[in-house]
C-alpha cells in the first residue's frame, strides 16, 4: 500500500553559494500534524523561482523513500532527512517506472494529479552538496515528479495513497523524463505524451517542438525539446581565409569589406540577416582580436559583403576602416545566427538605426531577389545625412518592390540635409511613429540597433498587440543572463579573470569581444565565463538541461561529465565542456 511518510514545507530563503547569492526554497523541513493543501502551495510552502517551480502545474512536488534508499547505495550516504531533495511529500510506493501521468491519486482530503517529472536544476545539487545531482537524477530515472491540486484538502503523514484513476497511454513518469532529456526519443512515443492532457504546458511545448523538428527534412541535431529554434540555428566551426575584394566608403563612418574566397570553394549562402565572425590581427604582436559582422548584401551574390561603423577608440573597427587594404586576407566564420528573413505573406518591416541596417539591408536584398510581392516597411534612423548608410542603395532596392513603404528620421539633421528627400521626418524612432505611418500590426518585425531600442519598440509592439514570436531582433553585443535564483550578480563589463593567469589554449568570446587563457582551475568554460563577468545562461551544469547551448564558432571541447544528449552540431554545451585547443564561443 503507498503511503505519505512526510509533509515537507519550506519558504524561500538567501543562501551563500560559491561568492554568490541564491535565493531559494530547496530545504523544506517535516511537518508535524496535518496541513493543507492549497492550488497552489502546501499552507507553509513557496517556491524562489518560480520561472522553474511551482505553480499550479507544479504545485507538490513527490519523492519517493525507494529512491531515497537508491541514492544512499549509490552515493554512499546515510545522512538523508525528509526534503532532501527538495520534496514535499515524501512517499512509500509510487515509483518512477511505475506511476504514469495523468494518474490521479487521493491522499487525506485532497485530489492529486501527475503532471510531469521534476525539471532538474543545479539547486538541487546545492541541496544534497553534490553538484552531479541533476544529471543524476535523470541518468538514473529517478527524477520524481509533480503533482496538480484537483480537490484542495488536508493532508499528513501517515496517509493512505489511494488511485483512483489511471493516466491515458500509461507513459511512466521516468519515460517521459527520459523522452524529453534522453537520446533516441521516438516519434510514436512523443504523439503519445501528446495525447496525455494532464501533462504540463511546458512538457507539451517540448514535446511539439521535438515533433517538429523529427518533421523536418534531413538530419537535424540537437534537442529541439530543450533549446530555442534560434539557438539551433548552427555553422560548421572554423575559419576560412577570404581576401578583401573591395573596400567602399558607406557613410562618414562607416566602410563596406566585399570578401571573396581566395581558392575554388564556393561560399557557403547565408540567410538573409545571418552574420559572419572575424579573426582579426590589428597588432602583429598581439593576440588577435574577434569581432562579429552581419552580412549586409545580397545573400548568394557569391561573396560576403561586412559593413563596419569605426567605433572611437574601437580596437577592430578602427583598424578595419583605417589599416586593411584590397588583397589582405582575412579568417572569417560561416555564416551563422538566427536573426532571419522567414518566408511567408505577411507584410515585412525592416526596422533599425545606425549600423543596425546591415542584417535588414541584407533582407530587402533578398526580397527583391525574390521579387517579392509582400508589403515592405523600411524604417531608419540616423543622426544625419553623413550619418546615412545605403541611402541611394536602398532607394534603388525599395523602387523595385511592388509594394514598398520607406520612412527615415534623422535626429540631428544638418543644414545641409533636404528634408522630403534626404529623410522623411526629425527625431528619434519611436512606437508612436510606426503608429502614425499605420505599419500593419499583423507584419513580421525585423528589429536591429542598440539594446535600449530594441527593448523599448519590443515592450511597444507587444503592448499594442504584436506577438511576441513575430519580433525579431539583433543586438550588436551579448544577450542576457540566465542565472535562475541568483540574486544581485555583477553588472561588471567583462574583463580577464583575476588570478594567476591560465596556462591553457586561449579561448575567446566573440560577441563580448574578450579573449583569455584558459587555466584548469576552472571546471568549465562556464565557470571561466562567469569568472570574466561574460553574459551567461544555464540552469542545471550538469550537461542536462541545454539551457547553456552556445555556438562553437572554432575550436573544439571536451566533456566532463558527458551531457547526457548531444547539443547541435556547431554548439556546445559551456557548463560541462573544457576546451582542446584555442577556441571561439558565441558569446
Ligand atoms: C551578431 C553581431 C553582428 C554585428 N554586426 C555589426 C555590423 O554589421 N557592423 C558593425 O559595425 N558592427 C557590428 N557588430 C559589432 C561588432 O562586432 C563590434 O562590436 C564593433 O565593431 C566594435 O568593435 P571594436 O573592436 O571596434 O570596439 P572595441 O574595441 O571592442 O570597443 C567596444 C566599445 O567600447 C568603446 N571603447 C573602446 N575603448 C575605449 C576607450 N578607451 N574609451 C572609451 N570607449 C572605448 C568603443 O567606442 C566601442 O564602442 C555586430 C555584433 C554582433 C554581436
Ligand atoms: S546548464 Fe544545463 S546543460 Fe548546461
Amino acid at each position: 500500500m503507498a503511503r505519505l511518510v512526510s509533509v515537507n514545507v519550506g519558504l524561500p530563503r538567501e543562501i551563500s553559494w560559491r561568492g554568490q547569492t541564491v535565493y531559494t526554497s530547496v530545504w523544506k523541513e517535516p511537518i508535524q500534524g496535518r496541513r493543507l493543501v492549497r492550488l497552489l502551495n502546501i499552507d507553509g510552502d513557496a517556491q524562489g523561482d518560480l520561472a522553474g517551480h511551482g505553480g499550479e502545474q507544479r504545485a507538490v512536488f513527490v519523492y519517493q523513500m525507494d529512491s531515497y534508499r537508491y541514492w544512499e547505495r549509490e552515493l554512499q550516504r546515510s545522512n538523508f532527512t525528509f526534503g532532501q531533495f527538495g520534496e514535499n511529500f515524501t512517499v512509500e510506493g509510487l515509483a518512477d517506472s511505475e506511476v504514469c501521468i495523468g494518474d490521479r491519486y487521493r491522499i487525506g482530503g485532497a485530489l492529486f494529479e501527475v503532471t510531469q517529472p521534476r525539471v532538474t536544476c543545479y539547486r538541487v545539487g546545492i541541496r544534497m552538496d553534490d553538484p552531479r545531482m541533476p544529471s543524476l537524477l535523470v541518468k538514473h530515472r529517478r527524477p520524481g515528479f509533480y503533482f496538480r491540486v484537483i480537490e484542495e484538502g488536508e493532508v499528513g503523514a501517515g496517509d493512505e495513497i489511494i488511485q483512483v484513476a489511471e493516466g491515458p497511454e500509461h507513459l511512466t513518469v521516468a519515460s517521459v523524463d527520459a523522452l524529453l532529456y534522453l537520446p533516441g526519443a521516438a516519434k510514436e512515443d512523443i504523439e503519445r505524451a501528446l495525447r496525455i492532457p494532464a501533462l504540463s504546458p511546458g512538457w507539451q511545448s517540448s514535446f511539439e517542438a521535438m515533433l517538429q523538428q523529427m518533421a523536418q527534412p534531413g538530419s537535424r541535431t540537437g534537442n529541439a525539446g530543450l533549446v530555442a529554434p534560434e539557438q539551433m540555428a548552427t555553422a560548421t566551426p572554423g575559419f576560412r581565409s577570404l581576401k578583401v575584394a573591395r573596400i567602399d566608403r558607406e557613410s562618414s563612418h562607416v566602410v563596406s569589406l566585399v570578401l571573396e574566397p581566395t581558392d575554388d570553394r564556393p561560399l557557403t549562402v547565408p540567410q538573409a540577416g545571418q552574420f559572419v565572425v572575424l579573426r582579426l590581427r590589428p597588432q602583429a604582436d598581439a593576440p588577435p582580436v574577434l569581432r562579429s559582422y552581419s552580412l549586409s548584401g545580397l545573400p548568394d551574390a557569391g561573396h560576403y559583403r561586412i559593413s563596419v561603423k569605426q567605433e572611437p577608440h574601437g580596437v577592430a573597427s578602427t583598424y578595419v576602416s583605417t589599416q586593411l587594404r584590397t588583397g589582405d586576407v582575412l579568417d572569417v566564420s560561416e555564416p551563422r545566427g538566427a536573426f532571419t528573413l522567414r518566408s511567408g505573406d505577411r507584410p515585412v518591416v525592416l526596422l533599425s538605426v545606425g549600423v543596425g541596417v546591415t542584417p535588414v539591408l541584407a533582407m530587402l536584398h533578398a526580397l527583391v531577389a525574390q521579387a517579392s510581392v509582400r508589403p515592405v516597411w523600411w524604417i531608419f534612423g540616423a543622426r544625419n545625412g553623413g550619418e546615412h548608410p545605403f541611402a541611394q542603395e536602398t532607394h534603388e532596392l525599395l523602387a523595385k518592390l511592388p509594394n514598398a513603404h520607406s520612412h527615415v528620421q534623422y535626429s540631428q539633421p544638418d543644414p545641409t540635409d533636404q528634408s522630403g528627400s534626404d529623410f522623411d521626418a526629425t527625431g528619434r524612432l519611436t512606437v508612436n511613429v510606426l503608429e502614425a505611418l499605420g505599419v500593419p500590426l499583423e507584419s513580421d518585425f525585423y528589429l536591429c540597433g542598440p539594446s535600449p531600442f530594441l527593448a523599448d519598440f519590443t515592450a511597444g509592439l507587444v503592448d499594442r498587440g504584436v506577438a511576441p514570436d513575430r519580433i525579431h531582433t539583433e543586438a550588436f553585443g551579448s544577450g542576457k543572463s540566465i542565472t535562475p535564483g541568483v540574486t544581485g550578480a555583477s553588472h561588471r563589463a567583462p574583463h580577464a579573470p583575476t588570478g594567476p593567469v591560465g596556462e591553457g589554449p586561449s579561448i575567446s568570446f566573440a560577441r563580448t569581444g574578450l579573449t583569455v587563457a584558459w587555466g584548469s582551475r576552472f571546471q568549465s568554460l562556464l565557470e571561466l565565463a562567469e569568472a570574466c563577468d561574460v553574459p551567461v545562461r544555464w540552469s542545471c551544469r550538469t550537461g542536462v538541461c541545454h539551457m547553456c547551448e552556445s555556438g562553437l564558432i572554432s575550436g573544439s571541447v571536451n566533456y566532463d561529465p558527458e551531457p547526457l544528449d548531444a547539443p547541435a552540431v556547431g554548439n556546445l554545451l559551456i557548463c560541462c565542456a573544457r576546451p582542446q585547443e584555442d577556441t571561439v564561443i558565441d558569446l
